[in-house]
């Protein structure tokens, strides 16, 4: 995952194209074994300001983790990483027997590089971001019919953002991506000031990005993996851009399904038809799940537009089961259990219950950077929206990440302190980097769209960033097998750049 009024335009004051940012003396981090001594993780915590502008402002602690370089003797320095999200919090994602932590300790990211993984501010063990998760999770219609509904559904989410925050406090107009790229070079220079290897995986490639407007100078080599675009600053392209590249891949998926014997859907004679009849029973029949499992959790019912939003996009991700994740078979399998045995486990969303929770981190930090609606959207230019995204993307009907921010952060509580813009610094030649980023982007992505790398690329100019492209389907390529990862490890070790146009492919999807 990865999305409020242009009120602070001039809080990226770069001006003449000069990054601004400078940091002084944070003191260093000391590590300490943080899961337990046979696990070669450690843990260390950073004192930074809440707000970078203000000296004087209150403080709070930033969450480290290090895993050492297994090749100490062939290490090359510190490789910084974002999971993306955001409000992904590597302190809980990197744990033994979690898919994450197996793949980064077989690959040459902790073979040669001391691997530092931050929880960003907001996130995880740093400051959580809290809301109450009752309000949250009260009913609410995410396509509205009607203008009371529509109505509803706008203060609902302003009452959930109040609720943030009331329970975050002031904080909360300050957990950007601006201010956790300024986190990032603060550990940087606490950890000795070694140049910056940076990976980011899709809302980690904003990050990067806002990395490397800032700190031209201090990289050595950088890895954006599912590009994030921030430059848009017409919420309703943003939107558009991620939903066709949603309504694409789900294409993709469908005539992947015709032509594989496994897929579940397989004999279907119209598999997007099928797709669109469940969508719409589902939504007169909200599909309660015949699991014990689920019947033991009490889980919410399943509706149509749960299908056709954010669980088909996100179970699109990981195409080839990676990570045991349930890959396409397994989203094939629920789609037909929905039809045949009512066993729609896969497709529960299931509500927080907690004051802290990732999704809380993702919204706040989304609506710290991007503004929706401003001023606040009318019903009629809702029903617009509708209109086109029944006609663009006929079988996602726009559903998707930005549609559901759009209005989420429509009311935030707090100004985006962090709002788009172009990239403009590398333009100025005495910013040119020394090794150009490493922009990677599959052509089918149900996330960010292709169209956002090629968007971003622009921004760095062909002097500073490379996009490789990844004929294949799926969100983020690095973890999958195949010519594009080698590429990517290519780059990291011995700083080898791909020519600008190169087409690869993985294994598999
Ligand atoms: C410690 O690490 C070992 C090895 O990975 C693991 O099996 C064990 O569950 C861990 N213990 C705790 C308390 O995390
Ligand atoms: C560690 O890295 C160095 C430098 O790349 C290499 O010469 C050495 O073979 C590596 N050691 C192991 C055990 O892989
Ligand atoms: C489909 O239903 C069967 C029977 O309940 C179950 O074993 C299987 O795990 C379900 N598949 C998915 C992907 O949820
Ligand atoms: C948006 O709506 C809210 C609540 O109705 C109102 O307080 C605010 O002034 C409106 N903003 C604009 C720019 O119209
Ligand atoms: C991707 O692969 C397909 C199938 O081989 C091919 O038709 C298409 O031209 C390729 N796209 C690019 C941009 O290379």
């Amino acid at each position: 995952m990865w999305l409020t009024t242009i009120a602070n335009i001039a809080f990226l004051s770069l001006a003449n194209g000069v990054p601004t940012g400078k940091i002084h003396h944070p003191s260093p981090i000391a590590w300490t074994d943080c899961i337990n001594i046979s696990v070669p993780l450690k843990c260390g915590t950073l004192s930074v300001p809440i707000d970078w502008r203000d000296p004087r402002s209150k403080r709070f602690d930033l969450f480290v983790t290090k895993i050492p370089a297994r090749n100490a003797s062939g290490s090359i320095g510190n490789l910084f990483y974002n999971p993306g999200g955001p409000g992904d919090a590597p302190s809980s994602d990197l744990v033994p027997g979690g898919g994450m932590y197996e793949w980064l300790m077989r690959s040459k990211t902790t073979e040669y590089f001391d691997f530092i993984a931050i929880d960003p501010r907001g996130t995880g063990k740093s400051n959580p971001v809290q809301c109450d998760p009752i309000l949250w999770s009260m009913e609410v219609s995410e396509f509205p019919t009607s203008e009371d509904e529509y109505t509803h559904m706008v203060s609902h989410w302003r009452e959930v953002g109040a609720s943030c925050l009331q329970l975050t406090g002031s904080f909360l107009g300050y957990v950007n991506t601006d201010s956790s790229a300024r986190d990032f070079e603060a550990v940087r220079l606490a950890l000795g000031n070694e140049p910056m290897n940076f990976l980011g995986f899709s809302y980690g490639t904003q990050l990067g990005s806002q990395y490397a407007e800032l700190y031209p100078h201090n990289i050595r080599a950088m890895v954006l993996d599912a590009n994030l675009d921030h430059s848009q600053t017409s919420p309703i392209y943003a939107w558009e851009t991620e939903s066709q590249g949603y309504e694409n891949t789900l294409l993709q998926f469908f005539a992947w399904c015709k032509d594989t014997p496994t897929c579940a859907l397989h004999d279907e004679t119209d598999i997007p038809a099928y797709f669109d009849r469940l969508v719409d029973s589902a939504n007169a029949h909200p599909i309660t799940s015949t699991s014990a499992a689920c019947l033991a959790a009490a889980c919410p019912p399943v509706t149509g537009t749960n299908i056709m939003g954010l669980n088909t996009q996100s179970l699109l991700v990981l195409p080839n089961g990676e990570f045991g994740s349930p890959g396409w078979l397994g989203l094939a399998e629920a789609l037909k259990n929905a039809t045949t045995n009512g066993n729609v486990d896969l497709l529960v969303q299931l509500p927080p219950t907690a004051t802290t929770n990732g999704i809380f981190s993702y919204v706040a930090i989304i609506c710290a950077d991007w503004p929706f609606a401003e001023p606040n959207e009318s019903y009629t230019q809702y029903l617009n929206r509708l209109h086109m995204a029944r006609t663009l993307s006929p079988h996602t009907r726009g559903a998707g990440e930005f549609w559901f921010l759009h209005t989420a952060c429509q009311s935030w509580p707090v100004p985006p302190r962090n709002p788009p813009h172009e990239i403009t610094t590398l333009k100025n030649p005495s910013n040119q980097l020394k090794t150009p980023i490493l922009m990677v982007n599959a052509l089918h992505d149900p996330e960010t769209s292709y169209a956002w790398a090629v968007n971003l690329q622009r921004q760095f100019g062909d002097k500073n960033a490379v996009l490789l492209t990844r004929n294949g389907s799926g969100h983020t390529s690095y973890t999958q097998s195949g010519a594009v990862s080698d590429a990517i490890d290519e780059y990291l070790v011995r700083l080898k750049v791909p020519d600008g146009g190169t087409v690869l492919r993985n294994e598999g999807i």
